[in-house]
């Protein structure tokens, strides 16, 4: 029986129920999944794909990108999904990266303040500036599909550091910004994906 694995890094705790929500749209298709903490995943053999997700927090969560190099020869031999929640995407139109589909949250990206000329922040928060570090945490392997998808920012969850971080660069004010029908619909793709199905 094919399995797939969903796993997962978090800071203040909202991927977990994005994680939950991969998961689920996966198991429609009655393919069995797990869902873990990335910290928690032990033998990788078990799995015919592996989705692992996590949020930006200054660039893709340390876990998860650590996660691809580590497990880098083990993740070889099954096709890879990766999502990343964040706050802030400029939107620049682009739709895959190095030849990688990105599959971006409509409510997600904002348009420059300035047509034609990024501040710093919005040249920050473009999608390749996002995705290109992850793309190389997984080199030589090339995820199959990436999800980006807004995320929740509580600054009560933050240590100082982090507010300080996300007031100066990030600059998103508080919410909950996860789109639960474009964090779904990108799911449910992921079995036909991986020909798991
Ligand atoms: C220290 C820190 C850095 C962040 N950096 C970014 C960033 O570079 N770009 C972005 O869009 N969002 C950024 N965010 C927002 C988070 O990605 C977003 O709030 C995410 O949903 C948090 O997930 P979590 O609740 O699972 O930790 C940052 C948040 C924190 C606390």
């Amino acid at each position: 029986m094919k399995r797939i694995l969903v796993a997962y890094a978090t800071m203040a705790g909202s991927t977990v129920d994005v994680a939950e929500a991969v998961g689920e749209e996966i198991a429609q298709s009655g393919v069995p999944v797990d869902v873990l903490p990335i910290d928690e995943v032990k033998d990788l053999a078990a799995y015919d794909g592996v989705v692992i997700g996590g949020p930006m927090i200054v660039n893709w969560h340390h876990a998860t990108s650590g996660f691809l190099k580590r497990r880098r020869a083990a993740l070889q031999r099954v096709p890879l999904a990766v999502f990343v929640t964040a706050m802030s995407l400029t939107q620049t139109g682009e739709t895959s990266v190095d030849g990688v589909p990105v599959s971006v949250d409509e409510k997600l990206p904002k348009p420059p303040e300035t047509e034609g000329r990024l501040n710093f922040r919005e040249r920050y928060a473009r999608l390749p500036n996002y995705i290109r570090p992850i793309l190389r945490a997984s080199r030589p392997i090339k995820p199959v599909s990436i999800g980006l998808f807004g995320g929740r920012l509580e600054y009560g969850r933050l240590k100082w550091w982090a507010v300080l971080f996300v007031m100066l660069i990030v600059q998103a004010p508080a919410g909950d910004r996860r789109n639960w029908a474009a964090i779904r619909s990108w799911a449910a793709g992921l079995p036909a994906a991986f020909q798991v199905e």
